[in-house]
């Protein structure tokens, strides 16, 4: 989709927006899928409002695009176009045990960052890709943590209300991978409550998960991650590998050899493999194991 009214083009300039026109998504995701569009880059948090009025006005679909680390975009040219936060400067201010933290930092630097001034608890989301935006809005977590434990205040858009809201941590549910923001809401900023805990044990805390995460996860491949949830009661990887499914592949989307719940990119994968091989997958695990597994990777289908 590609902006072309002069008007709006003039419109989006005055709210700051950076438009940026045929953005490969490919380049914007971890896995490398994905078409062509416009991305309009928000600098500004309190010109969203207007700017989605504005959208709506000229008939311009839109999503909103956090790290790209847990998606999967479709081919060709895409019918909406991508909004996205620009990242602040500075992106993160501490407050004795809080953190507040704009919904663009990228999530590992944020864990450092805290981590060098003696503030823990989020050892386990290091090594986990994409923004504090991204894992909050679907509460990430690993090795027994979650983020949602730690949030205490969120500034988001919400897109029912059209306005720009803030939310206290016990207005919002957070569950396994699932949180009660709206669909289209977007996270704009969190406060974060850390314990105090000194640098070298955090540092301790965040080898451990770096060494698990480095012996059973395909690190250097591109990857949306884990693709579906970890169904009650079993593991997707386990079930998978237990089916000899690691390396199947349709094209260039491929089981990875290292985790059976990680597909990856081998190549130049396109979206219609990568959903092919979900759905193959599948229906294999609910063939023999009766499991009917749920995506965990979002995906914004062309
Ligand atoms: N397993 C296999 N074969 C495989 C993969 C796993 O037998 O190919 C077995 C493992 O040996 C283990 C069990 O399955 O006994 C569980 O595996 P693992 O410890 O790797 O964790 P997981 O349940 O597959 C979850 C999260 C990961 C997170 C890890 C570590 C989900 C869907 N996955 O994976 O999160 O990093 O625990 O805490 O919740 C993600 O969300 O994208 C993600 C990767």
């Amino acid at each position: 989709m590609r902006v072309e009214d002069p008007k709006l083009t003039a419109e989006l300039a005055s709210l700051g927006i950076d438009l940026r026109t045929g953005t490969s998504l490919a380049e914007l995701t971890s896995l490398g899928i994905g078409g062509t569009t416009d991305l309009l880059r928000i600098t500004k948090h309190e010109s969203i409002p207007a700017l989605i009025e504005l959208l709506e006005r000229h008939q311009v679909p839109h999503k909103f695009l956090g790290g790209g680390s847990n998606l999967l975009v479709g081919d060709g040219e895409l019918p909406w176009v991508i909004l996205q936060l620009a990242k602040p400067d500075p992106e993160i201010v501490l407050v004795g045990n809080l953190a507040h933290v704009d919904a663009a930092a990228d999530l590992g630097h944020t864990v450092t960052f805290c981590a060098k001034h003696d503030l823990g608890g989020m050892e386990g989301l290091i090594g986990v890709p994409g923004t504090v935006g991204g894992a909050l809005r679907m509460n990430a977590g690993a090795y027994g943590m979650q983020i949602g434990r730690y949030v205490r205040e969120v500034k988001l858009f919400r897109a029912a209300e059209r306005n720009l809201e803030i939310l206290k941590g016990d207005q919002i549910s957070f569950e396994y991978r699932h949180t009660s923001f709206g669909p289209d809401d977007m996270m704009l900023a969190v406060t974060l409550e850390l314990p105090s805990k000194p640098f070298k044990e955090i540092l301790q805390g965040i080898r451990i998960c770096n060494e698990k995460r480095r012996s059973s996860q395909p690190l250097g491949q591109k990857s949306a991650g884990c693709i579906f949830k970890t169904p009650p009661g079993a593991s997707a990887g386990r079930m998978i590998d237990e089916l000899g499914l690691k390396g199947l592949n349709v094209g260039d989307a491929k089981v990875s050899d290292r985790h059976a719940n990680f597909f990856v990119n081998a190549g130049q994968a396109s979206a219609s493999d990568m959903l092919t091989l979900i759905a193959d997958v599948r229906g294999r695990v609910e063939k023999a194991f009766g499991v009917k597994l749920e995506n965990e990777v979002v995906v914004w289908n062309a």
